[in-house]
């Protein structure tokens, strides 16, 4: 399936990641549309919350790495959604449409707003800072 242009931040593994997520939720629509969603649930939400762990480390390293301005508040919006899924997964033990239906919506506002933005922008200063280290090797 891979990640529609648009998402790129051009890092390669985090836009690898970033497909990841991408994938179960085109996985998840397709399961709700053929009522296969009960099945999927567990793995879901499973998936979702190892997922967020590894890949929020991995983007909280290279922002140490690279001495990321904005460490802190796109660390907050991480621990925020840290939060968010954990309240998720109390209030909703088991599957039902609605804990389906809502895993969606924050999966969707999660690429909208923080992939389309704080990603984005910390990926900019990504290759921003490794095009810097390869020109001085070059020099
Ligand atoms: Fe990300
Ligand atoms: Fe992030």
């Amino acid at each position: 399936m891979g990640l529609d242009k648009k998402y790129k931040t051009g890092v390669v593994w985090q836009d690898f990641q970033h497909g990841e997520l991408m994938d179960l939720f085109i996985r998840m629509k397709a399961a709700r549309e053929g009522n296969t969603d009960n099945e999927k649930f567990n793995y879901t939400v499973a998936f979702l919350s190892m997922y967020v762990n590894h890949h929020f480390k991995l983007e909280e390293e290279y922002m140490d790495i690279y001495a990321y301005p904005d460490r802190e508040a796109h660390m907050k919006e991480h621990q925020t959604y840290i939060k968010k899924l954990k309240a998720f997964r109390t209030n909703h033990k088991t599957y039902s449409e609605t804990a389906m239906d809502q895993l969606m919506d924050k999966i969707r506002a999660w690429i909208l707003n923080h992939i389309m933005g704080d990603d984005k922008k910390l990926g900019a200063h990504i290759m921003a800072a490794e095009k810097a280290m390869h020109e001085d090797e070059a020099t």
